[in-house]
């Protein structure tokens, strides 16, 4: 049984350790145990965690504005997979967002992670522009964003980060 719940301080150096083996692998460590608890810390982001018992076996971070959030990160272990609890991470956000009025939901991925690609098209996400060196200048993001309301018209993806903020 796998249960949903915010991300506690005491969370914070799992969640950063899965970011960078699972999310940034390559790329450089940014989300560091000390920028993910500011994370929770900030009133305009969820940080949640998906536990099988103690066991912390995936996490997500999303920043919400006024009418689009952002999925900064979502990971699942790598031995938890295709059970359900990615998608669960997700209909969390998406619940929450949803309750805020949130628009949309934007967020990248590196271009070569085909099975992140395959799990967010799966979750109604559709494709967007491709950015070259996004990540630490070596790969492109690919952008996806998924619409919450039907008002919400495809127009350029704002800024943003990625599998996370590599360009913040
Ligand atoms: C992408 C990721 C979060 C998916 O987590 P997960 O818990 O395995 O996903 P789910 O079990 O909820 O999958 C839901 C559906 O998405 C699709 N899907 C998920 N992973 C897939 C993959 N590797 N290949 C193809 N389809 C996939 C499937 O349709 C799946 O349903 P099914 O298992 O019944 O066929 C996980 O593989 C992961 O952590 N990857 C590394 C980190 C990453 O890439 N994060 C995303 C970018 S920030």
């Amino acid at each position: 049984m796998t249960e949903i719940r915010l991300a506690r301080a005491a969370d914070a150096r799992v969640m950063a350790v899965m970011s960078r083996e699972l999310i940034e692998a390559g790329l450089g460590w940014r989300w560091t145990p000390a920028r993910v608890r500011s994370a929770m810390r900030d009133p305009e982001t969820n940080a949640i965690v998906a536990c099988a018992g103690a066991r912390p076996v995936g996490f997500a971070v999303m920043q919400y504005g006024e009418s689009s959030a952002h999925l900064l990160l979502l990971a699942v272990a790598a031995d938890c997979r295709r059970r359900g609890i990615g998608q669960a991470l997700w209909e969390w956000l998406l619940a929450s967002a949803r309750v805020a009025g949130i628009a949309e939901v934007r967020l990248e991925l590196r271009a070569g992670n085909t099975g992140a690609r395959r799990f967010y098209r799966r979750l109604g996400c559709v494709e967007g522009a491709t950015v070259l060196g996004y990540y630490a200048g070596v790969e492109a993001a690919l952008q996806m964003r998924c619409a919450l309301r039907r008002d919400t018209s495809p127009g350029p993806a704002a800024g943003g980060a990625g599998e996370d903020s590599h360009t913040r």
